[in-house]
């Protein structure tokens, strides 16, 4: 895991962020993303598939769970739990095989995964609001 960094994000440096991950993301990650609703958890995801050359084809897995894109070295699989009502669920997802693959995780709403996941992930990254201002966020992270 990494050192805690505290920094302001508007939609820009949010790129940078999103490039500084991108090059260092290899097969078997697994990136925690926390935050609030709203916080900018997918917004990052598809910067850093972006950064992948994806650009404008990231759909919010919310309803889904789960998105899978196909990168040159590993799929990245974009998870959102929040509506995850029983761990047990990823079980018939195929979470176990999806592993077996050279994969990344990057997982909104870790915490309702009640430890299906590796702990400590790989990454983990904290988004925030700024209540004086709703154009920015604030982040900690890798
Ligand atoms: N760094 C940022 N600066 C300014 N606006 C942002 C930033 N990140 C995200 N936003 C905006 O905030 C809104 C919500 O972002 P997003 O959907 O990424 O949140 P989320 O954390 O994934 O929420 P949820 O938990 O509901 O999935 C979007 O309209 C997005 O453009
Ligand atoms: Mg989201």
């Amino acid at each position: 895991m990494s050192v805690l960094t505290s920094n302001i994000l508007n939609l820009s440096n949010l790129n940078t962020l999103a490039e500084k991950l991108s090059r260092q993301l290899k097969a078997g990650d697994v990136c925690f993303l926390h935050g609030e609703l709203g916080a900018g958890k997918t917004t990052f995801v598809q910067k850093l598939l972006e950064s992948y050359g994806l650009k404008g084809k990231v759909k919010s897995p919310t309803y889904g769970l789960l998105e899978s894109y196909e990168l040159e070295k590993f799929t990245l699989h974009h998870m959102d739990l929040y509506r995850l009502k029983d761990p047990e669920e990823l079980i018939y997802l195929g979470l176990d095989d999806l592993f077996k693959a050279p994969s990344v995780f990057l997982v909104e709403w870790p915490e309702k995964a009640c430890g299906s996941f590796p702990t400590p992930p790989t990454y983990q990254l904290y988004f925030y609001h700024v209540l004086e201002n709703p154009d920015v966020r604030r982040y900690a992270g890798f």
